[in-house]
Formats: C-alpha cells, sequence, structure tokens
C-alpha cells in the first residue's frame, strides 16, 4: 500500500515517452486466443492491468514469452502462443480486479464453441453492465445464461455471422463482438460501433492474423469471418490518455514538454479543447510539444463523449487544470454514472467544485493547497497527482494502486522533467 508523497510547484520541463496504450494492449492480448499459432506483440506496457492479463491468459493455456534479441529482452515485446486452450473459464479472483477480463469471452467462444467468464460486478465509476456483449452473442448464434454469478455461453455448432445494430455505444462489446465474428461463419455487420483509436488498433491487429475486416474506425464495421486465423506481430498504439494526462501536467504547471511517440491524431478535439484554454500543443517529428500559449489558463467547459469527443477518462485530469484557471467552467460527466469521485479530494485541497447529477461547475482559485488525500479509481488518483503538482505545500496521494494499474513509471518520468514526487510505502 505505496502511497505518493509529491512537493508542488515546479514546473515540469523535458521530454516523456509515451508507453503503449493500456486500452489497445488488453483486448489485443485477448486476442490471441483466437489462433494456435503465435501472435507477438511490441510496445506493450508494464502495469498492473497487463500483468492482470496475462495472468488470465496463462490460465487459459497461453504461454507468454519476452522475446530475446542479441541476448537481451527487447522491452515491451511478447510471444503470446496458445496451441491448445486448456481452460474456458474466467475465475472470478481474476475478473472481480480487472473488468476487462470480459474481453476473452468473445475470443473462447468463437474458437471452442463455450466459455465462461465471471460477470464483472460494480466499479466505482458506476454500474457498467455487460448486456451488450452478451445479446450480441446471441445475436451470432450463442446460447447465453447467468448463473451463480458467472455468464455461461454455448455455440457448439460454431458462431454464424450476423447484424448487431447497438442501442449505444460500447467500445468493449464492438471489440469483443470484432473478435468472435472473425471466426464465425459467413459476415457480420457492427452498426453504431465504437471509433476509438483502440477499436482500430485491435482490427489491425486482427488483420495482421488474417481476418477480413472493414471500417473500423467509422460507426459501421463488417467482417466477414474465417475457418481459423494465423499468426501475427503487431506493435500497439501509444497511449493517448497518458499522452493526455501529461500535456495536462505541462499546463498545470505552467512547465514545457514534449511528448515523444504521442500522436496528434488521436487527441484532435482534446488538443482544440487545450487550445481554447490557452495551451498550446504543436505535432513534433517525434511527438507532441506542450506549453501554455500566454500566461493563466482560461475556464472551459467540456462535456465528455464517445470518440472522436472529449474522451471520459480524461476528464478528472482536465477538472484539475480547470482548479487553478481563470473563471468558471463547468464539466458534464456523459459516459459514466458516478466519475466524480475526485470532486472532495480535490476540495481537500482548496478547489472550489459544485456537482450536481453528471454536471460540475469548477471556479478558478490562484492556489491550491496540499494535503493528504485519497485515490478512488484510476483517472481520479491522476488528477490529484496533477492537482499535487501545481499546489502550494505536499501532498500525499495514499492507495496509489488505483494508479498503477494504467500509468507506467509515472513517478520516474515526471521525476525526470523536475516534479518532486516519491514513492513511500503507506
Ligand atoms: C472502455 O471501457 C475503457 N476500458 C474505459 O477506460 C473507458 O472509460 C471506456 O471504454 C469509455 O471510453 C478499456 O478499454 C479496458 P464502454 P468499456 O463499454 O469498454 C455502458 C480507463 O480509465 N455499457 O464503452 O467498459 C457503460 O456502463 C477505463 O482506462 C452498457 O450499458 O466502456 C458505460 O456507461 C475506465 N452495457 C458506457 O456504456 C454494455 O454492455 C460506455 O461503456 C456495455 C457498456
Amino acid at each position: 500500500m505505496d502511497k505518493l508523497v509529491i512537493s508542488g510547484g515546479r514546473p515540469g520541463r523535458g521530454e516523456i515517452t509515451i508507453s503503449g496504450s493500456k486500452n489497445a494492449a488488453l483486448p489485443i492480448m485477448a486476442a490471441s486466443l483466437l489462433t494456435e499459432e503465435g501472435l507477438r506483440l511490441r510496445n506493450v506496457p508494464d502495469l498492473a492491468d497487463i500483468r492482470s492479463m496475462k495472468s488470465l491468459l496463462a490460465q487459459h493455456g497461453v504461454v507468454i514469452e519476452p522475446v530475446v534479441s542479441d541476448g537481451s529482452e527487447d522491452a515491451g515485446a511478447f510471444d503470446f502462443t496458445v496451441a491448445r486452450i486448456t481452460s474456458t473459464t474466467a475465475p472470478y479472483d481474476i475478473v472481480r480486479k480487472m473488468r476487462a477480463s470480459v474481453l476473452v469471452l468473445g475470443p473462447l467462444l468463437a474458437r471452442e464453441g463455450q466459455a465462461s467468464v465471471s460477470l464483472p460486478g460494480g466499479c466505482a465509476i458506476g454500474t457498467r453492465p455487460i448486456d451488450l456483449h452478451l445479446t450480441g452473442f446471441e445475436r451470432l448464434g450463442a446460447k447465453i445464461e447467468l448463473r451463480d454469478g458467472y455468464v455461461y455461453a454455448a455455440a457448439p455448432n460454431g458462431l454464424t455471422g450476423s447484424e448487431i445494430v447497438f442501442p449505444s455505444i460500447s467500445v468493449g462489446a464492438t471489440e469483443n463482438l470484432m473478435m468472435a465474428a472473425s471466426l464465425a461463419a459467413g459476415e457480420t455487420q457492427l452498426i453504431n460501433a465504437a471509433r476509438e483509436p483502440e477499436v482500430v488498433d485491435l482490427a489491425h491487429c486482427l488483420k495482421a492474423m488474417g481476418a477480413e475486416i472493414e471500417g473500423a474506425g467509422t460507426d459501421r464495421i463488417r467482417i466477414r469471418g474465417k475457418a481459423r486465423l494465423h499468426g501475427g506481430e503487431h506493435r500497439i498504439i501509444p497511449d493517448r490518455i497518458e499522452a493526455g494526462t501529461y500535456a495536462m501536467a505541462a499546463a498545470i504547471t505552467d512547465g514545457e514538454l514534449e511528448l515523444l511517440d504521442a500522436r496528434a491524431s488521436d487527441l484532435l478535439f482534446v488538443i482544440e479543447t487545450l487550445e481554447s484554454c490557452g495551451v498550446s500543443v504543436t505535432p513534433t517529428n517525434r511527438g507532441l510539444h506542450v506549453k501554455r500559449a500566454n500566461g493563466r489558463l482560461c475556464a472551459t467547459d467540456i462535456e465528455t463523449q464517445e470518440f472522436p469527443g472529449f474522451p471520459t477518462d480524461l476528464q478528472a485530469q482536465f477538472m484539475a487544470l480547470m482548479t487553478t484557471a481563470e473563471g468558471v467552467s463547468t464539466i458534464e460527466e456523459r459516459i459514466f454514472e458516478n466519475r466524480f469521485m475526485h470532486v472532495p479530494e480535490l476540495a481537500r485541497m482548496g478547489a472550489q467544485i459544485i456537482t450536481e447529477g453528471a454536471c460540475a461547475t469548477v471556479t478558478g482559485c490562484e492556489k491550491l493547497r496540499g494535503a493528504p488525500v485519497m485515490a478512488t479509481d484510476l483517472r481520479a488518483s491522476v488528477s490529484l497527482v496533477l492537482a499535487g503538482l501545481v499546489a502550494d505545500g505536499q501532498t500525499e496521494l495514499n492507495r496509489v494502486y488505483h494508479l498503477d494499474r494504467g500509468y507506467e513509471r509515472l513517478e520516474e518520468k515526471l521525476g525526470a522533467c523536475g516534479a518532486e514526487i516519491e514513492r513511500v510505502p503507506a
């Protein structure tokens, strides 16, 4: 149970290399279950959630080996091979730690004709049901049964392609069904599909394994199923949420950072929003250069939306940014029903925030003050880190394990850019 101790007031200056994307790597690792041949992945981040997915896959029979070249391991490169699936059950003990475990359901069902996955249960940011995943599998001909806290899915004669119209947009359901449909008989159309860059990256990886997919990145994806997929190699895209977080670290500390490997194309709406706050974000040939355009930031309203809108995974960080901006901003959270857990913690640091339902109104103040605060979920915890970087005095962030789920070597990356941040045992 470590905590982070942050002494604020130092502008972040230097360069940060953006790691591989957690939310692209998780479904892509699950895709390794679709073939008995090997899948080589590069740029896999070293995160708690990635380790959870590795242990889940291992108990399904996946052999995971680091790639070694010239006698040394390639950082972030692994071979995933599952010649034979040894278990089609995703147990509660692993699924309860990480909801994304549900992404093995599609590949297992498609390859083995059956799967049982523990229901993920509740989450700090919302109820997060998986009904869209399950109705989608039923459209592909699977029989779905909920029993004893588990989903039992069966398609002994294989899955059959179909048209699936999502009543609302879901990243996970789009990914799960795209994987299942790649081994179904015939054609599947996913309509009102998610358009996130992570969905596109998964489609690229599946195509490298021989899948036939068109339209990833649009709201209509067409998949022609194959009898089998072959092995392949894929490099995971950089993490746009990590990049957006560090862009806000540069802005909130009035620093100057170059974010290596960050891609402007994944962050267009975020960049536009930051520019309207008074932040300059310039693509370079190595990534993105970020600094304030002129003086104090100005308040700007946002509402979270599915891609290409403002990502909900950057909402908490943006709120931290607005706590010291000039003026009043309104932040509307439209994706998850309970994603303001950071508000009372920011208020402990002197932030002025009023929430009403899905809306938060932030009145910018001159200065935040350091305080002991509690992490509640992944993105809420990093918003407290951003606040701590600009606050007067010391901030102690407890329950850092939330942060470790999605940020690789955060204190090292920020420390190298001048931040005074230290991990200490609680
Ligand atoms: C993915 O979660 C991300 N996780 C989340 O990032 C991200 O916040 C979310 O997409 C939205 O962008 C991963 O990729 C591993 P959804 P996912 O299905 O797939 C409702 C982070 O911080 N819904 O698009 O679970 C759901 O409750 C995490 O890295 C249903 O009602 O999100 C939510 O309100 C947090 N029924 C909305 O749709 C369903 O069957 C969007 O959820 C599925 C979803």
